[in-house]
């Protein structure tokens, strides 16, 4: 009864991906990167996250970009802009599995500098292997747990936002509430896949949208004199 019940259940989250992904999810368990799929999280515009289990009971987070139904037009249209991905061609497979590719470099840079990321366990075609970030619990989005000091959160992320300009020389590009996990009372930063290089045409577009959105959040919340100017000025300093 119990293995039925878990052959019925692979079938589930196998129905959710073509089989190349889940020749590619069947190879990651084989190498014990995980060993059971726990719980869908997301379904975003391109990509499904998933908790996961290890064999030592241990969670991680699963990433799967759909090879299917991303919008890849956009995918390309991004990513051809990063100096590192120049002369990237229009293929479809190869444009996602850069994107993945590229996610996974720009977490690590950006945890070489001392951005608190999810440490990348491994990373396959269209699937990157994340550290599950929270306790028994998962860590909630900032816009559903706010920071008890605002102000000190607030800091910690321009601090990260000047460091990944400087140090790492990426700006993220989709930073906002939903991108930021509140865990503990710190920021973790999640989600680099729109993250670029500071050469990109469009970098500091990204960084005076990112910075916006990061304001209009702590304004909502309470913080009245939130300055974008002023956050502009320290991450660039
Ligand atoms: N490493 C992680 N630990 C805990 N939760 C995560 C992690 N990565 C993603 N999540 C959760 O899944 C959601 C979607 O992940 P994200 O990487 O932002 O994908 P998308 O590109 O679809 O927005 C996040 O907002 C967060 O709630
Ligand atoms: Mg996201």
């Amino acid at each position: 009864m119990a293995r039925k019940a878990r052959k019925e259940e692979w079938k589930v989250w196998g129905n959710v991906f073509d089989n190349y992904t889940n020749r590619n999810l069947f190879k990651l368990k084989g190498q014990g990167y995980f060993d059971e799929l726990e719980s869908p999280i997301s379904v975003g515009k391109e990509a499904n996250i998933f908790s996961a289990k290890t064999k030592d009971g241990k969670r991680v987070i699963i990433k799967i970009y759909r090879l299917e139904t991303c919008n890849f037009n956009k995918m390309f249209d991004y990513i051809r802009q990063d100096p590192r991905y120049a002369g990237m061609k229009n293929q479809r497979r190869k444009v996602i599995f850069s994107w993945t590719q590229r996610e996974q470099r720009n977490l690590l840079k950006s945890r070489q500098v001392g951005v608190r990321v999810p440490l990348v366990h491994t990373c396959l075609d269209n699937i990157l292997v994340l550290e599950y970030i929270g306790d028994d619990i998962i860590a909630l989005q900032l816009k559903n747990h706010f920071p008890k000091n605002k102000t000190k959160f607030l800091n910690k992320i321009i601090e990260y936002m000047h460091i990944m300009w400087k140090k790492a020389r990426l700006v993220h590009g989709d930073l906002s509430c939903f991108n930021i996990l509140n865990y503990n009372e710190n920021p973790v930063f999640i989600d680099f896949s729109q993250t670029t290089d500071i050469k990109s045409q469009n970098a500091k577009e990204l960084l005076i949208r990112d910075i916006k959105n990061i304001s209009v959040f702590f304004r909502k919340i309470g913080l009245k004199n939130v300055n974008e100017e002023k956050i502009l000025k320290k991450v660039l300093k």
